[in-house]
């Protein structure tokens, strides 16, 4: 019999009820260390005192309100991202995958508006940005796509890293290209700054709109607010969401006037988009994150994590090939599956997640301590060991 709950996910065998910073608590009172934020959202760790009472103060107040009114809470965080992003303009919504469906849309009426008709979007093998059925087909692996067609037109799949391919691909009939700098799901696979480039110089070149998905590498977690500004480029259509509510549901599009031009009044809307208590929090959450003496502490820290991980590497050559990615979004390559680690990890009480690419994510909360990381180095090694 199908259970109650439609069963789309593998679930673990563990609920928690609590939380506290970078652990969570099961319902049989274990303490697990937390590396996985909920797939890169805690950015704050659970039960963050300062996020609590922003909502908290916003829920004695008033829930929601629609967006036929004026919304002050959705002001300030739009004002937020604006002052500290490329973007001129902001539209919240409830999740990565809506801002990505907005993000498509955008796209599609800049080029109307124009006259010129363009509809391709150039998107990558090992790229997620969301289960829609225009995310799916943005994406287009068979894993995500199979049994959902026909797919929504007007995207094409290059490969990872394939210059000459992307060269041949990419002409004056190109819509936009649709990238994430450091693929998540893909696993933890950081695009070179110099490819970043290089892709904006094409974009320029073709006048096709360059749209990053920073859903799951933004708001601070690559140890900058945003990864793409290692590059020392801007997009013109960037989507957010996770780390951005800190755990409470909340995503956005940040884009350019020129970019966002045909958005007029009628062209888009949510119901829930921008409502007072996730802006509440996400405006909480970037005067905290959006710091600069906050994101010195996560280059810190990650610094340090990664030193400890390249030991933990040598230390078990038949478990681990090498660790990628940037700031705490970091992964380590596998010579196991690493799923099976996942589960020995559970054994110790540490919870981490599974990739693509045989790679495991480890991303903690960016407030993690020195000891924490100490902690599940020491957690992965016995995670490890127990697997040879
Ligand atoms: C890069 C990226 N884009 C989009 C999404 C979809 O976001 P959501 O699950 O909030 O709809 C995700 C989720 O994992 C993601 O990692």
């Amino acid at each position: 019999m199908i259970s109650h709950v439609l069963p789309t996910y593998n679930r673990a065998p563990i609920s928690f009820e609590r939380g506290e910073g970078t652990w969570a608590i099961a319902t049989d009172g274990s303490r697990y260390l937390d590396l996985g934020s909920g797939i890169a959202v805690n950015v704050l760790g659970h039960a963050n005192p300062d996020l609590v009472a922003a909502l908290t103060e916003q829920a004695g107040k008033i829930w929601h309100v629609s967006n036929l009114y004026q919304i002050p809470q959705q002001e300030r965080l739009a004002d937020l991202l604006v002052e500290h992003t490329f973007a001129d303009t902001v539209f919240l919504t409830n999740s990565g995958t809506e801002a990505a469906e907005l993000a498509i849309k955008m796209v599609r009426k800049y080029w109307h508006d124009k006259g010129e008709g363009r509809t391709e979007i150039l998107t990558f093998e090992g790229a997620f940005h969301g289960r829609s059925t225009g995310a799916i087909a943005a994406a287009g692996s068979e894993k995500m796509t199979k049994g959902f067609g026909p797919l929504m037109p007007g995207f094409r799949q290059l490969p990872w890293g394939d210059h000459d391919a992307l060269r041949a691909a990419l002409g004056d009939h190109t819509a936009a290209v649709m990238i994430e700098p450091v693929q998540g799901e893909g696993g933890i696979r950081p695009l070179p700054d110099t490819c970043l480039r290089g892709l904006r110089d094409m974009c320029d070149q073709s006048g096709a709109l360059l749209v990053l998905d920073e859903v799951q590498c933004g708001m601070g977690r690559t140890g900058r607010l945003f990864a793409h500004e290692y590059a020392g480029i801007a997009p013109d259509i960037m989507m957010i969401a996770k780390g951005i509510g800190g755990g409470f549901p909340l995503g956005a599009v940040l884009a350019t006037e020129k970019a966002a031009a045909g958005m007029v009044a009628g062209t888009h809307g949510s119901t829930y988009g921008g409502n007072p208590l996730a802006c509440a929090v996400g405006a909480r959450v970037m005067e905290i994150v959006a710091d600069d003496a906050f994101l010195a502490e996560v280059n810190r820290k990650a610094a340090l994590f990664r030193q400890r991980l390249e030991g933990l590497v040598a230390a078990h050559p038949d478990v681990f090939e090498s660790v990628r990615g940037q700031g705490l979004m970091l992964g380590l390559k596998c010579k196991v599956a690493p799923t099976d680690l996942v589960t020995a990890s559970y054994a110790q009480h540490l919870l981490t997640v599974p990739a693509a690419d045989n790679t495991l994510r480890l991303l903690p909360p960016l407030n993690i301590t020195d000891a924490e990381i100490a902690e599940a180095v020491d957690r992965l090694d016995r995670a490890a060991a127990s697997l040879a």
